[in-house]
């Protein structure tokens, strides 16, 4: 990477955040964090790591660390994630995901960064017409999250043609796993996420797992969904701040393996891993989950030269779950082995 400068990352406290924060440390990167701790946590990023509390949209604040960090590039992670909660408050996810957003790009501008990575998502291309979905399938997002989320993406488009922005936008499909160091890992206290909550389950924590509709025109009936080690998907990030450093063009590129696993495969996954019979209750669909969702992932390969290191659903649910076990030791450390 010929650019060695810092590296805002704004929601570096979270569960992707917080894996591309140690991804970027290994390699030897400087990086100063803007989070609000609203859903993340300190605890997940290296101790010499400096955190700023603080919100990615407070535009003067912004400004002001780029200059003080001396930060040539941005990874934006942060944001409001639950696609329920959208739908319940529209309005609060337009102003964490799109508005911030905003306020990011004008700071970054004014700041001098014109390097800016952003955390997009699946969600923006709804229920795809075509599968695999590639990058140019029509954006037809079903709920506010996905919408908020490709609102973000129009401005950073619209910010580059007018003001020289460089971007590389990354639609992430279904992130899973744990850093296999256990550094990290998905932290939220009500996880929506299948596999961490089916590890969950499979530790004895909640009140078990529903598949939600088992009559989807798909292998086994349920959904499928193309699962990615979220420790790829901190490479792909480096290797998108790469791409841009050496003068690349900017980009929207799916980040997913190409492959799908149905609930029913997840859950067997669990069950094998943990040695533990999950007994599953089938619910009805929940509206707006499409049957099937997997990425055309050749571009970001052909793009960026990435290549996945952890393609592979039992080792996905293999550090998803010694990840909880750690959060379990963590919680009550008499229980924690030697
Ligand atoms: N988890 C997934 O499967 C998934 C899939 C597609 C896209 N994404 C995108 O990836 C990004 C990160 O998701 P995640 O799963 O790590 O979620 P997360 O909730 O773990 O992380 C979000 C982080 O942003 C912080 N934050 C929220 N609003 C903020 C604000 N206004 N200012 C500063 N910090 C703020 C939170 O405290 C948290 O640390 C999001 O933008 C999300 O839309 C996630």
């Amino acid at each position: 990477m010929n650019d060695q400068g810092t590296v805002l990352v704004t929601g570096g406290a979270g569960y992707i955040g917080s894996h591309a924060i140690w991804a970027l440390h290994d390699a030897g990167r400087s990086v100063v964090v803007i989070d609000d701790l609203s859903t993340g946590n300190r605890v997940l990023l290296p101790g010499d790591v400096t955190l700023i509390v603080g919100d990615a949209g407070d535009r003067g604040r912004v400004e002001a660390l780029i200059g003080d960090y001396g930060c040539t590039a941005v990874m934006h992670f942060a944001g409001s994630i639950v696609v329920g909660e959208s739908v319940d408050n529209p309005l609060a996810y337009y102003a964490n995901n799109a508005g911030v957003t905003l306020n990011l790009i004008r700071a970054c501008l004014a700041g001098g960064i014109t390097r800016f990575v952003y955390s997009s998502t699946a969600a923006v291309y709804g229920q795809p017409i075509r599968l695999p979905v590639g990058e140019d399938a029509p954006t037809q997002p079903l709920n506010p999250y996905g919408h908020s989320k490709l609102m973000a993406e129009q401005m950073l488009c619209d910010a580059a043609r007018a003001h020289g922005l460089q971007f590389a936008i990354l639609r992430y499909f279904n992130v899973a796993g744990a850093d296999p160091e256990g550094r990290t890992g998905q932290s939220s206290i009500q996880p929506t996420h299948l596999i961490k909550r089916a590890c969950q389950a499979a530790l004895g924590l909640g009140d078990g797992i529903e598949i939600f509709g088992a009559d989807y025109d798909t292998i086994d009936g349920t959904c499928v969904r193309d699962y990615l080690h979220v420790s790829d998907l901190a490479e792909a990030h480096l290797a998108a701040l790469s791409h841009l450093a050496g003068g690349g063009e900017s980009l929207i590129l799916n980040c997913g393996y190409g492959g799908g696993a149905s609930v029913r495969q997840v859950l067997a996954a669990v069950e094998a891993e943990a040695g533990v019979k999950l007994n599953p209750r089938t619910a009805a669909r929940r509206p707006g989950d499409a049957a099937e969702l997997v990425a055309d992932a050749k571009r970001i390969r052909a793009a960026l030269g990435w290549q996945p290191q952890h393609d592979d659903l039992r080792f996905i649910v293999k550090t998803a779950l010694a990840w909880e076990r750690r959060l379990i030791a963590r919680r009550n450390p008499a229980t924690a082995g030697p």
